[in-house]
């Protein structure tokens, strides 16, 4: 039914803190520039800088990061001319519905979200209103464009979870049927991709270790010295993807090998089953090379001209107050708001 009524389109965000890495990219920036070419009306990617806040961020980091983002969306290959590229804080209707929905979530639901845990640590009383108050502003991101697809990570999908019971307790409550009820687009195989140190973490731009994470910023002999420094273990690759079972930090790199080719783990094994690490480190690092330079060379010619990219976030911003502002001013009316200017 929801499919049925509703427009299809994708929204997603990613935050502007740290370096964008080879994670955002295999996991998020790829997936995007897909779905941009696919049959949606539109898609929106947004830089969430109302969501970074929610930790304590230096302002003139956070508008750099902001750019940077942006200019990492663009080198991927998202094309603003197709896509809607902007950054949160210049849409109003963001912050108007969360506080909508922060009316709607229930405190349970709120306690039970493990990314809250995780971020707040064990100093919980003295975490932010606003880091508990997360999950609402993520569905308001997502529900004042009655988006319907969101690809987002697996870390996500709780998240996603609350966003429909918010939709739905909304429609329930006001006896409508106004919000849809948003499918996950969760990653595909090959796009978890794990820390070059430690294979059993995900590479994270917050980790301590440089030589743990690829950002899309290393140059090419950085690329292939963090490759050839990566962790791995005595054995030769086996042949099959079960022969990678307990051996995380070989299972991380067949997969990244995978994600940067686009074929799959089965794939890099038959070419590469028997091969030595040493090997098979130099062809990575060859892949990941020839994948990544294009993107590195648009970016920082895009970091080359902020005011460009300032421009294209508030002329993105501007189309999508167009398709937010209508649905938070209709949930102002089914919630009864005066609504008199
Ligand atoms: N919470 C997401 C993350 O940390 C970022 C995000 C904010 C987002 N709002 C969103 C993702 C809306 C998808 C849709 O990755």
């Amino acid at each position: 039914m929801t499919d049925a009524v509703h427009t299809r389109r994708v929204f997603s965000g990613s935050q502007p803190t740290g370096n964008l890495t080879l994670g955002n990219y295999l996991g998020a920036l790829k997936r995007y520039v897909e779905m941009q070419d696919q049959d949606f009306e539109d898609t929106i990617y947004c830089v969430v800088d109302m969501h970074a806040i929610t930790l304590w961020q230096d302002p003139a980091d956070l508008r750099r990061a902001t750019q940077d983002v942006a200019a990492a969306y663009l080198a991927a290959g998202l094309d603003p001319k197709k896509s809607i590229i902007f950054n949160q804080s210049q849409v109003s209707a963001h912050a108007n519905l969360a506080w909508v929905f922060n009316c709607v979530a229930r405190l349970g639901w709120m306690n039970r979200m493990t990314q809250f845990k995780d971020k707040a640590g064990k100093n919980a009383e003295n975490a932010s209103l606003g880091l508990y108050a997360y999950p609402a502003l993520m569905a308001a991101d997502i529900l004042t464009y009655h988006a319907t697809h969101v690809p987002v990570g697996d870390d996500q999908k709780q998240h996603l979870e609350l966003t429909r019971d918010i939709a739905q307790k909304f429609n329930h409550d006001f006896g409508v049927d106004f919000f849809p009820i948003t499918e996950p687009v969760i990653d595909g195989p090959a796009t978890r991709v794990m820390s070059l140190r430690d294979g059993s973490k995900k590479m994270s731009k917050s980790d301590p270790s440089d030589m743990s994470r690829i950002n899309l910023t290393d140059d090419a002999d950085t690329i292939a010295k963090k490759i050839k420094k990566a962790k791995t273990d005595p054995e030769p690759l086996p042949s099959e993807v079960k022969g990678l079972e307990g051996r995380p930090e070989a299972r991380g790199l067949v997969d990244i090998y995978a994600g940067l080719a686009g074929i799959t783990a089965d794939d890099v094994l038959q070419a590469h089953g028997g091969s030595q690490f040493g090997p098979f480190k130099q062809a990575l690092a060859e892949v990941a090379v020839s994948a990544l330079a294009p993107i590195t060379a648009r970016m920082s010619e895009y970091l080359g001209d902020r005011a460009e990219i300032d421009r294209i976030l508030g002329d993105g911003a501007d189309r999508a107050a167009e398709i937010a502002e209508p649905i938070l001013q209709k949930t102002y009316d089914i919630v009864g708001f005066v609504r008199s200017r």
